[in-house]
């Protein structure tokens, strides 16, 4: 097996576990929510090593995916979701494949997958994700709705918006706007508008601590209840952007009752939701429904995934159903002047689609399937159900079509490469050799000389890489610059 070690920057391994002291902090809120048994349950779990599992787009073809990761010794193992596996064997490769480089698969835990399983979008709903970085869920929503329909990703923190764009790119999704927006203010945007949304909120993290191990070091109960004023802001906000009818899941990653209870308490007394039944395939409890001065019997259908009952992560969910219109939030103040959406047949965009047809063999019909965007020299696509066409809103919206030349000449991205390569029928170049493989990758020139030069779409093992240029020196790369930022294996 050859690797390909690029600058490191996301480490699935699991190499090394540092030991984790369980703080007295959580300790005694434990033990004043639960009992001791519980604690002990706790210390040994933040202890254990954690289960790795994967999801795969449950529309694809996940055999031959299963088969390939046997070649890198990794074996799977079915699980209750259907599109969710546990790594058995090979976890330390799990995140260095080639596959999970180009987004045929995605790590991450079995609870965290069961928050967008129970809100289970389809393409013609109108889909929010509010805390949406770094995507695994936005992620996961956009396989659901079959990388189809409206999908916006609200994140308010700079640097993890980031690794959103990242993840979004990487998994190859069109149906996606990423907004970088206070959750607090995003009904300001969009009031009455949803048909499903997701509050995955920021929380004091109890559930993840056997993964993230600094929260024992912060964890008070002061900070959880801060915590707990935005996740009320959060949620009112998420009720003000649904349409009567709407469907709301709340979700955590912590075992707080003043995270999820309480916040869920206040918010079915304040606003016009309920709270509704649901079918939770994971071992679950269900939520508290008296704890001290509290009580509301209505908290029995919230559910608490706890970690060592599913060998994964501690879980909060609860799905809300908006029955009543509520008070819009003052509108905003965005400019709304720049709907430049086309469809294919417009006359400005039609030119460029007619290259792509003619140069790389892609039928119209397909070019079809999408709506595109111009930003500048760039051209962007989204598919066509895509129904926010205020595209200021977004700091990315779908993805990179191309760029257009000084001779007007569209030059095709790499992640355009990538949905359309399987539709080519023309200029496509199939890498023959691990060697090859290796250049390409690494973003250099592959020394091979063909008959016409230009750009070509790059194929693998049956696998659609990405682009490159042919020239009198060779094959350039055109691998983009940011999936070169972890060690790939090469089985
Ligand atoms: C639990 S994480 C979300 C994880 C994500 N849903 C996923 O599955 O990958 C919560 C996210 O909310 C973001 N956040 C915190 N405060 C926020 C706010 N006021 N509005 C929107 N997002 C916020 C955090 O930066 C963090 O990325």
């Amino acid at each position: 097996m050859i690797s390909i070690r690029f600058q490191f920057h996301f480490n699935f391994s699991q190499s090394k576990k540092t030991l984790i002291e369980l703080s007295k902090n959580i300790a005694d809120y434990l033990e004043s929510l639960y009992d001791r048994d519980f604690v002990e349950n706790y210390r040994k779990y933040i202890e254990s090593y954690p289960n790795q599992y994967i999801r795969i787009d449950p529309f694809s073809d996940h055999q031959s995916l299963i088969e390939r990761l046997k070649n890198y010794g990794i074996e799977l193992e079915k699980t209750v979701l259907p599109f969710a596996y546990k790594v058995l064997k090979g976890s330390d490769k799990i995140g260095k494949t080639l596959e999970f480089t180009l987004g045929l698969y995605y790590v991450q835990s079995l609870s965290s997958m069961i928050p967008p399983h129970i809100l289970n979008p389809t393409y013609n709903d109108l889909t929010l994700d509010l805390c949406a970085a770094p995507g695994s869920k936005t992620t996961q929503l956009a396989e659901l709705m079959e990388r189809k329909g409206t999908l916006i990703a609200n994140e308010v923190n700079q640097q993890r918006v980031g690794s959103l764009n990242f993840n979004v790119d990487k998994m190859n999704l069109s149906c996606i706007g990423v907004m970088k927006q206070k959750g607090e203010l995003i009904s300001k945007t969009f009031d009455n508008f949803f048909d499903k949304i997701l509050v995955d909120a920021p929380c004091s993290a109890l559930g993840i601590v056997q993964k993230k191990n600094e929260v024992s070091n912060w964890w008070n109960l002061e900070q959880a209840e801060k915590i707990a004023e935005v996740q009320f802001k959060l949620l009112v906000s998420a009720i003000k952007a649904a349409k009567v009818g709407a469907e709301i899941i709340y979700s955590t990653c912590t075992l707080t009752i003043e995270e999820n209870e309480f916040v869920l308490d206040k918010i079915l007394k304040k606003y016009p939701v309920e709270i509704e039944e649901f079918d939770l395939p994971l071992k679950h409890v269900p939520g508290f429904t008296k704890f001290g001065e509290f009580e509301n019997p209505k908290l029995a259908l919230a559910k608490r995934i706890i970690p060592w009952d599913n060998d994964s992560e501690g879980f909060f969910v609860a799905k809300l159903r908006k029955k009543s219109e509520t008070e819009p939030l003052v509108q905003s103040n965005y400019s709304k002047s720049h709907k430049i959406f086309f469809i294919h047949d417009h006359k400005f965009i039609k030119p460029y689609l007619n290259q792509l047809h003619e140069y790389f063999g892609i039928e119209k019909d397909i070019l079809a399937r999408f709506k595109y965007i111009q930003s500048r020299s760039d051209l962007l696509f989204v598919n066509k159900d895509w129904v926010v066409e205020e595209n200021s809103y977004f700091i990315k919206l779908g993805l990179k079509l191309g760029v257009i030349d000084r001779k007007d000449k569209l030059n095709l991205h790499s992640d355009a490469a990538r949905t359309f390569g399987k539709f080519a029928t023309k200029n496509k170049i199939v890498i023959d050799s691990k060697e090859d493989l290796e250049i390409y990758l690494n973003g250099s020139t592959i020394k091979k000389e063909l008959d016409a030069l230009g750009q070509k779409i790059v194929e693998y093992e049956g696998m659609i890489l990405g682009s490159a240029v042919q020239t009198k020196e060779g094959l350039k790369s055109q691998f983009p610059r940011n999936l070169r930022t972890n060690e790939i294996l090469l089985q």
